[in-house]
């Protein structure tokens, strides 16, 4: 859509930008939006002339959500799974393969009706970047084709071949390693930003989980990681060692670790998905130990059909604030702006000049509500690029 639009009469205007707070807010405020972009904002009353309006009449706006961490290309779903959890079986990471043998035998049409179906719900909440995840074909040709599926929705793509040894490797953990670190990644890189490991007991000790990382490097990837989610382990300082732009999960952390995370050089976010915690009924991260060293947190849903399906940032925030002790404001800056950092974007979560338009008008006067109001519908209009969806 061409021509310029002004977003105006905003009560509460959330920039992540210059402004009031951390979160850089601006009262009665107004936004001009031209060619998808951000090309100025102030008060509403001085608010430029444009080919189009939209009357905010009073409630707040944000940046939209930036989800920076969700496996949407799969088959199936593991609601008997989830049940059986709920009546007390624990959470192994187990049912990855079970995704995996429903994934490889889904056309691919079903894999894109289903990434479209989830990223469609995401942003009706409020998403307008989402991440997506390969990682349950686990063979060269289902890996290149979740990740061709996944590129057509999304330019932040990431390559998850090492999510689990496949049932067909499990005597040979090595010759697998070896698969990934060639044919597979050769055919998933073309498709690919990203290269992740699941590094974790049951999935990718340390030395493969290096191994892998290092091989999807130097093929120009930038490296993410699940570490530390089930139990204490090397994966968070082994991100960091290698500059990934995020370790994600980070529930079990040692003072070494946060140590790691905090440092002067690490530019290394820490994404806390609550929604995992939440769905395999978890203990959740220690939110406050990282924000009260330093550390940038950003906060992700990690949609998947085994341990957090959910699409909802804002879900994602009221359980940060309600379980993790984040403050509201911490929250939102983790749900737009962390999850920028955590994809090393500078041109969104952020609603100042230049940045992409991809806005949120909420059913509200406050960004408070997200977590005031838990589980309701709050998100009234969503502007992706600019252009009202
Ligand atoms: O991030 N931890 C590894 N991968 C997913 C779970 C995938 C699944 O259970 O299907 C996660 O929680
Ligand atoms: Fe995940």
């Amino acid at each position: 859509m061409s021509g310029s639009l002004v977003v105006d009469n905003i009560g509460e205007l959330v920039t992540n930008g210059a402004g009031e707070g951390p979160l850089g807010i601006r009262r009665d405020a107004a936004v001009l939006v031209e060619e998808g972009r951000v090309v100025w904002v102030g008060p509403s009353a001085y608010a430029p002339a444009a080919d189009r309006r939209l009357d905010a009449g009073g409630a707040a706006v944000l940046p939209g959500f930036v989800d920076s961490h969700a496996h949407l290309v799969f088959a199936g779903d593991r609601a008997a799974e989830f049940a059986a959890r709920m009546a007390g079986e624990p959470y192994t990471g187990g049912g990855i393969r079970t995704t995996v043998g429903a994934t490889r035998a889904a056309s691919d049409d079903e894999l894109r009706a289903n990434v479209r179906r989830l990223r469609g719900e995401a942003l009706r909440q409020g998403t307008t970047t989402m991440e997506i995840k390969s990682g349950y074909g686990l063979t060269v040709a289902d890996e290149a084709r979740s990740l061709r599926i996944a590129a057509e929705t999304s330019t932040e793509t990431t390559f998850l071949g090492a999510h689990v040894v496949p049932a067909e490797y499990a005597d040979r953990p090595d010759d697998y390693v070896g698969l990934v670190c060639g044919p597979m990644l050769a055919a998933a890189a073309p498709h690919a930003k990203w290269i992740d490991v699941f590094c974790e007991r049951g999935a990718f000790d340390v030395d493969h989980a290096r191994a892998i990382l290092a091989c999807g490097q130097a093929v120009g990837l930038g490296v993410r990681l699940h570490a530390n989610q089930l139990g204490p382990g090397p994966g968070v300082q082994l991100g960091v060692e290698l500059g990934a732009a995020s370790v994600d999960h980070c529930t079990h952390l040692s003072d070494a670790d946060i140590d790691a995370l905090a440092g002067a050089h690490t530019t290394t976010v820490a994404t806390l998905l609550p929604g995992a915690e939440f769905s395999t009924r978890s203990p959740y991260p220690d939110a406050r130990r990282l924000l009260d060293a330093g550390v940038t947190v950003a906060l992700a849903t990690d949609c998947n059909p085994g341990s957090s399906y959910t699409s909802s940032m804002p879900f994602c925030v009221a359980l940060a604030v309600r379980e993790m002790r984040m403050t509201p404001a911490e929250a939102l800056w983790a749900a737009t702006a962390g999850g920028a950092r955590a994809l090393r974007r500078d041109d969104i979560g952020v609603l100042t000049p230049g940045a992409r338009a991809d806005l949120v008008v909420l059913d509200a006067p406050s960004y408070l509500h997200l977590a005031y109001r838990p589980g309701v519908p709050l998100i009234r209009k969503v502007l992706l690029n600019g252009v009202p969806q």
